[in-house]
């Protein structure tokens, strides 16, 4: 059980608390790690009935939580009052006022799941109302800025009233399952760290590839694109947890020193070289005469628009283990499955031995992160028979759905529940925020010199067709991808 707590959710009624926050609670109070006595305030900018409110949200959690345990809603559902706080206009209702007590015994969340926009508002007004004790903490949701100066701007404004210990800027992909266990394959696994380097390693690729579009966040989504959406924090995360340093233990600056240091060390693009490295692209209608899918300019109602739903990068760590390894980005939306994975691809041996001289394939480490966990080792084995030798690659694979029979916790759950113990670890820095923005910038600011435009492609196709990225390097489809449509050809 975790300790005494409160939390206080501004944007409270919003799409972001009902679909991953209040199912988080549920399944953190089913599980018997919040005791009764924690107190939840729903705080909107309007005044919200609270029978009303209470009303949506049991309706919300059991459609997001099919077969949910009733009474343990009812419960949850108890321990949430809604209220309101306008921080722009200084207008609060007395429910607001009553809810918070003098008393610092219970550690205070402040939860931010609003625009970033307002984050600086919200700290000021929790200032001047005296709702900041030393046990609060504020969590504050991506994405910090459009640019490293917004970003920048939103950080000294919460500043003003927290300490960076005090701050959780959140990442969701950290609390995922899977990437949590890329730390452990990497770090409590002698065989791997030998040959984790540039000697050993051809090259790195992560996908990201969602079948969704951009659905009802079209007004939100076309400020960002699927840069700033996606490879800014999620990806850029997950490359810093491959290529960091072993830290000397888990404590969260150990962690995020190692993973800032990744980050300075990414090479920034140049007007020269942002063409050859990059590749961005919009998807148009598509799908099929019985099931058409939108294109994204109908799902943002836009006659035009310049923002990017899919992104490939190659991107190069300047540093001494990773030195001339390219690391592949690639997200985007549309896709024809949901799946994101990370391929490590070794080198090919220096030399084959065999008379026939077959391909010998290289190994391929793949770590899939959803939506079927698993861990994939490729390596050449030996076709049993007698003669001479005849080889084959083979997967060694640990699916994890076949060998443990754990719920998967939603990564919102884990976040939550560090936010109360006050574990920093998952959470990111104000200066690897910085570092990520200043090479994110890199990109967005030759794409502007260039003048860079989206290449076209088809809704439920994998985005933009053969380009510069893939020369060389058989990503156009992943492991996955090629395994599902083997599968789909054989039924
Ligand atoms: C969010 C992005 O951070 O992550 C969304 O804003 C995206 O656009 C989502 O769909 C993907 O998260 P997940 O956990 O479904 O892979």
């Amino acid at each position: 059980m975790t300790e005494k707590f409160e939390l206080i959710i501004f944007g409270g009624d919003g799409d972001l608390s009902y679909r991953k926050i209040y199912p988080a609670l549920y399944y953190r109070l089913k599980e018997g790690q919040i005791s009764d006595d924690v107190r939840i305030l729903a705080v909107s900018r309007k005044s919200y009935d609270l029978a009303k409110f209470r009303e949506k949200l049991r309706s919300e959690i059991l459609f997001y939580e099919k077969g949910a345990d009733l009474e343990i809603v009812e419960k949850l559902i108890g321990m949430i009052t809604s209220s309101q706080i306008d921080a722009d206009n200084q207008v609060e209702c007395d429910a607001t006022s009553t809810w918070f007590t003098n008393s610092t015994e219970k550690v205070r969340v402040f939860y931010l799941a609003t625009p970033a926009a307002v984050f600086g508002s919200i700290s000021k007004y929790l200032h001047s109302k005296n709702y900041i004790n030393e046990n609060s903490r504020v969590v504050l949701e991506k994405p910090l800025g459009k640019d490293l100066k917004s970003s920048e701007q939103i950080n000294d404004e919460v500043a003003t009233y927290f300490k960076e210990e005090q701050i959780y800027r959140i990442d969701h992909y950290l609390g995922k399952e899977t990437v949590q266990n890329l730390m452990v394959l990497r770090f409590a696994n002698n065989i791997f760290e030998s040959s984790w380097n540039a000697k050993d390693i051809d090259n790195v690729q992560i996908t990201v590839a969602e079948s969704i579009g951009v659905g009802t966040r079209g007004a939100f989504y076309d400020q960002y694109g699927a840069l700033l959406d996606m490879v800014q924090n999620h990806l850029l995360q997950l490359l810093c947890l491959i290529a960091m340093e072993p830290p000397v233990n888990l404590e969260a600056d150990e962690v995020r020193d190692e993973k800032l240091k990744v980050l300075k060390a990414l090479r920034f693009y140049t007007p020269e070289t942002i063409e050859a490295n990059s590749i961005r692209g919009q998807y148009t209608r598509g799908g099929t005469d019985k099931d058409p899918l939108p294109s994204y300019l109908e799902d943002i109602e836009k006659f035009s628009s310049k923002t990017e739903t899919f992104v490939a990068l190659k991107a190069n760590i300047d540093n001494w283990r990773w030195g001339g390894v390219p690391f592949y980005l690639r997200t985007g939306k549309r896709m024809p499955h949901r799946y994101s994975e990370i391929i490590i691809n070794f080198k090919k041996v220096p030399h084959n031995i065999f008379m026939d001289k077959k391909n010998v394939e290289s190994n391929r480490l793949t770590v899939r992160l959803q939506p079927d966990e698993k861990i994939e080792l490729l390596q050449m084995v030996k076709i049993p028979g007698p003669g001479g030798y005849r080889y084959k690659p083979y997967a060694l694979e640990l699916d994890y759905a076949d060998h443990f029979e754990h719920r998967f916790p939603d990564a919102y759950e884990r976040l939550l529940m560090d936010v109360v113990r006050g574990n920093q670890t998952l959470f990111m820095r104000r200066d690897e925020v910085k570092a990520s923005w200043k090479w994110v910038e890199s990109i967005t600011k030759n794409w502007e010199v260039k003048n860079t435009s989206n290449v076209l492609y088809e809704a439920d196709s994998w985005g933009p067709g053969k380009h510069v990225l893939e020369e060389g390097h058989d990503w156009a489809k992943s492991h996955h991808v090629k395994r599902l449509e083997e599968k789909e050809q054989g039924e």
